[in-house]
C-alpha cells in the first residue's frame, strides 16, 4: 500500500521506501563483513519485524538461516512493563550459533533487553540486535544495538511492518498517524 492510499490518515512520511531500502543495503554489507567465515541465524520478532527480515535477509549476500520468535509484554494501554511472555519459542537450538535479532523498532528497550537475556541463557556464541529504527528512549537503555537503521523522534509511527490497531503494517513508507485516526 502506498501513502496515496491512505493520504487522510498521515501526517509526514518519515522515510520512503527507497530511503528503507538503501539503508537496509548498507546493514547488511556491515552485517556481511562483521560475519564474514561465521555462521549466521537471523531472528525474527513478529509480527513488526517481517518487513525488515525479508528486505535485509535478501540484501544479504551470503547463506543465513531465519527462525521466529513471538513475544507479548505485559504493559498497560501503550506502555510496555518489561515482562515479556513467548507466544512462540524459536524452533532452532540456538548453542554455539551466531545469532542477529533483526527488528522494526526500539521503543523503550525493555522487549530486546529482556529477550537479549533470554536468547544468552541458551548459550549461543553470540547475540546481537539489528532494528531498524530507534526511539530515544531505547538510546537509555543498557541493550547494546550493534546495528541501527535510523534514529527517529519520539512519534506514534506506522508503516513498513508497524501498526496502529493492526493497520498499516503494508504500508511502504514509515509515516506519522494523523490524530483523528487514534483520537
Ligand atoms: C513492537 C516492536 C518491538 C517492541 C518494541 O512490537 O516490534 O518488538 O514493540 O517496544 P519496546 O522497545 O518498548 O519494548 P509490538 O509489541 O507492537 O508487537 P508487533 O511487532 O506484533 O506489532
Amino acid at each position: 500500500m502506498d501513502v496515496k492510499h491512505v493520504e487522510h490518515d498521515l501526517t509526514t512520511t518519515l522515510l520512503d521506501e527507497e530511503q528503507i531500502q538503501r539503508r537496509l543495503v548498507a546493514l547488511a554489507a556491515e552485517i556481511e563483513r562483521d560475519y564474514e567465515g561465521k555462521d549466521l541465524l537471523l531472528v525474527g520478532v513478529l509480527k513488526g519485524a517481517v518487513m525488515v527480515m525479508a528486505d535485509l535477509s535478501r540484501a544479504l549476500n551470503r547463506h543465513v538461516e531465519m527462525d521466529w520468535m513471538a513475544v507479548s509484554s505485559y504493559g498497560s494501554g501503550t506502555t510496555s512493563s518489561g515482562v515479556v511472555r513467548i507466544l512462540k519459542d524459536l524452533d532452532t537450538d540456538i548453542s554455539r550459533r551466531h545469532v542477529l535479532i533483526a527488528e522494526d523498532i526500539i521503543d523503550t528497550g525493555l522487549t530486546l533487553s529482556w529477550l537479549v537475556a533470554n536468547l544468552e541463557s541458551r548459550g549461543p556464541a553470540s547475540v546481537s540486535i539489528c532494528t531498524l529504527l530507534r526511539k530515544p528512549d531505547a538510546q537509555r537503555m543498557s541493550v547494546d544495538v550493534r546495528y541501527v537503521g535510523f534514529d527517529i523522534p519520539n512519534e506514534f509511527v506506522v508503516g513498513y511492518g508497524l501498526d496502529y490497531n493492526g493497520r498499516y503494517r503494508n504500508l511502504r513508507s514509515i509515516c506519522t498517524l494523523a490524530p483523528h485516526v487514534y483520537g
